[in-house]
């Protein structure tokens, strides 16, 4: 494992307190990771520094070609004050899977989860407590080449930043509003839909614009192949609860294989319940939302965590899904993840890990 060098700040930034609004995504923490790639070194002189601007040349080949990787995850801090990061084992396979179908080079997951660990405890002081915050973990990796040809860069730059969060979405844990795009398309077969990079969000921002424009948080995809079956949404994996079973679409290459979706197939079998991982059909959910079997639709992702949707639209028709309210699955899913985050419900898989 590489020797991480770390130098502190003097000039250290106010912490947000408990009664400051934490929106997702816009305070950075004091510090960075930084660790370089070059054909002759490999991966080499990780660093912790404080957070500040890069430098790159207006060439560099991220800013033309997108070739980028990203990932996130969450620490928390228990009651007892200790510090927790879930899965993270997860997040550095997953890299590893985004580097290798984006041609870029591979991250030793020790080097990975022990830069994660090194910052965390290097910014424990801005880990929220808050009930519902968290401090997200952003590591990502960017081609820095500068040249103008498409081509694998051959020269890289791994960065963690550091952000103290509350709920992804405004409405919290109130459900969300979906709505299901008819005319863009995600991902497509053989693409990168089952890579964390940019270029699949990018993709999504029309139709989030169309749908937010009607009053829709996020934009459920259908495939980009025939349009028919349901796929994710914007920044979750989606559930769905149909004549008491479990569905979620099964991962076939264009979805994001999501940490806290694996997560909740597994506490959904452990609690009993059918779960199946197939294609779902828009036809299948109209049909059941119809008839009343679509008793609970909820979203899943390590920024949202478990989000309940309320409301589903697909071309003219708006379904409402049960009452309304956060359905029963979706609250015990909610309470149980994040309190295995929090160090408060046993963690009988062994999913957390110690800062
Ligand atoms: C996450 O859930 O961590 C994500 O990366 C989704 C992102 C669009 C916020």
């Amino acid at each position: 494992m590489l020797d991480i060098k770390i130098e502190k700040t003097t000039n250290p930034k106010p912490i947000p307190g408990p009664e400051d609004p934490l929106v997702f995504g816009t305070i950075f923490t004091d510090h960075m990771y930084v660790m370089e790639y070059c054909p002759e070194k490999g991966w080499h002189d990780p660093a912790i520094m404080p957070y500040q601007p890069i430098s790159l040349a207006p060439s560099a080949m991220v800013f033309h070609y997108g070739q980028e990787m990203f990932e996130g995850l969450k620490a928390y801090k228990t009651e007892d004050g200790r510090i927790l990061l879930f899965r993270p084992d997860k997040n550095a396979e997953r890299a590893n899977n985004s580097n290798r179908r984006l041609m870029i080079p591979e991250i030793d997951p020790e080097d990975f989860i022990n830069a994660v660990k090194t910052i965390v405890e290097v910014d424990q002081a801005w880990i929220p407590t808050k009930p519902g915050t968290s401090l997200y973990v952003r590591p990502f990796v960017i081609a820095t080449d500068p040249f103008l040809g498409v081509r694998p860069s051959n020269t890289y730059k791994f960065i963690i930043i550091l952000s103290p969060v509350g709920a992804y979405y405004p409405e919290g844990l109130n459900p969300v509003k979906i709505w299901i795009e008819d005319k863009y398309v995600r991902a497509v077969r053989g693409g990168i839909g089952e890579a964390k990079t940019g270029g699949n969000y990018v993709a999504s921002l029309a139709a989030q614009i169309k749908a937010h424009d009607e009053g829709y948080s996020q934009v459920l995809w259908l495939d980009g192949v025939e349009r028919k079956y349901i796929e994710e949404v914007g920044a979750m994996n989606i559930f769905f609860k149909i004549n008491g079973t479990v569905v979620t679409p099964v991962l076939n290459g264009s979805i994001l294989p999501g940490v806290t979706r694996d997560t909740c197939i597994a506490l959904c079998k452990e609690w009993g319940l059918p779960v199946e991982e197939r294609r779902v059909s828009v036809e299948e959910l109209e049909a059941a939302a119809k008839d009343g079997s679509l008793e609970e639709v909820w979203g899943t992702g390590t920024a949202a965590v478990i989000s309940p949707v309320g409301h589903l639209r697909y071309e003219d028709d708006v379904f409402q899904i049960g009452d309304g309210g956060i359905g029963q699955i979706s609250q015990k899913l909610y309470d149980t993840v994040t309190g295995i985050q929090l160090g408060k419900v046993e963690d009988k898989y062994g999913w957390t890990v110690e800062v």
